[in-house]
């Protein structure tokens, strides 16, 4: 790790990380009115009351002490249920976490799995936070992208591999993808856990996006096709399915001897999630499954509209995805996705999301997230196309 000191007298790997250029945009919108954003990705909706009432009546019950490091015993064993009923697993709570959101789990696994000055090696496009967290932690970051070619993304095993080497600690692979949707095959999945074995190298899979798929009840995972002592860990989440990113509630499964670890880690970071949080986050796994096959239905139906307005536009190339609820386009001749992004905003009024977040492949790409109304998402499109044919 680079202990060097910068003008601020703090590390100077921490002070060189980059600003998130989504929350660039973000801030450039300060005071202006009329905005129409699609910048975040999360529902448009608020938790569902079912949820929110079991957090009350939690906090009503007086359940504002101190919670177990590793999470609350009924939510493990109420996580252990979701997971071997959705996927066939004999997962026990031993294999099991709870973090602080999706972010924490992340952040945990990182901090236990990235030696120091160790080789990891990320998917490209990638959530921004994601490289970020390698950064924090003094690893050497490298980028392996997935090429949208003849119509679909497509990830290149090889390549992957061919990047990996002995000084390597961990993969990250994101799938469902967030920006392209891109998803991971149980096939892929299979070959990669096959060199993790041969090598020793952490697969470290987020799959926050899990169940915001299309084409069945539930994405390719990991924890699928994983033994018990497979050097996996498996990042999830309660902010997307369950319209609960304001709450800050994830999970990790991974094999059992590093529970332990796990908790150390979360001692020294968080020491867990709020207990009332926690109720509310055993109330979604019980009863969130209505919930979650209605907002997957209002995204393939925004996601449907937004497809016929992409096919009518000479200048976008799409490839809609068959999960997670964002669009990430190419702009023919488009560059400097955050000079387009602040343009678009200050012009037009639409926050999007810059490519460049997610990689420097992409500066011709912007995000848009389109978990969002109908009505909306038609009067952010009247204006992004005047003014992409505003462009030059
Ligand atoms: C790919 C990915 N992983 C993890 C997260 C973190 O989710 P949270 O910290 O809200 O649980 C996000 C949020 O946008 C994400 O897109």
């Amino acid at each position: 790790m680079n202990y060097s000191m910068a003008s601020t007298g703090i590390r100077q790997d921490i002070e060189e990380l980059p600003f998130s250029p989504i929350r660039e945009i973000v801030r450039s919108a300060e005071g202006k009115k009329d905005i129409i954003p699609f910048w975040f990705g999360e529902p448009d909706v608020s938790t569902p009351d079912f949820i929110r009432e079991s957090a009350k009546l939690s906090l009503d019950r007086g359940e504002t002490f101190y919670a177990p490091n590793s999470g609350q015993m009924l939510l493990r064993e109420t996580i252990c249920e979701y997971m071997n009923g959705i996927y066939g697993t004999e997962i026990t709570t031993e294999n099991i976490t709870v973090s602080v959101s999706g972010m924490n789990a992340l952040m945990i696994a990182a901090q236990a799995l990235a030696r120091k000055g160790s080789k990891v090696v990320v998917l490209l496009p990638s959530w921004p936070n994601i490289p970020a967290i390698q950064r924090i932690m003094g690893a050497k970051l490298e980028g392996v992208p997935i090429s949208m070619k003849d119509g679909k993304w497509n990830l290149d095993l090889d390549q992957v591999i061919d990047t990996c080497d002995s000084n390597t600690s961990a993969i990250v692979i994101n799938s469902p993808n967030n920006p392209s949707g891109w998803t991971m095959s149980n096939e892929e999945q299979k070959a990669l856990l096959d060199y993790s074995r041969k090598q020793g190298i952490w697969i470290v899979s987020d799959e926050v996006y899990a169940r915001i798929y299309f084409k069945s009840d539930h994405a390719p995972s990991f924890c699928e096709i994983m033994d018990q002592e497979d050097r996996v860990v498996v990042v999830n989440s309660f902010s997307k399915s369950w319209a609960m990113t304001g709450w800050r509630l994830g999970w990790i499964t991974a094999p059992s001897n590093l529970e332990v670890q796990f908790e150390k880690l979360t001692e020294y970071n968080v020491a867990g999630p709020a207990p009332f949080i926690q109720q509310a986050g055993i109330t979604a796994l019980c009863k969130g499954e209505d919930f979650i096959r209605e907002s997957n239905g209002r995204y393939q139906k925004a996601l449907s509209y937004f497809q016929e307005w992409a096919e009518s536009q000479e200048r976008i190339e799409f490839v809609p995805p068959h999960a997670a609820f964002y669009a990430f386009f190419h702009i023919w001749d488009g560059k400097d996705s955050l000079e387009m992004a602040k343009d678009l905003l200050k012009t037009s009024g639409v926050g999007l999301a810059p490519g460049c977040a997610f990689g420097p492949q992409y500066d011709s790409y912007l995000r848009l997230c389109f978990a969002t109304s109908i009505p909306k998402l038609e009067k952010g499109l009247e204006r992004l196309e005047k003014w992409i044919k505003g462009l030059k």
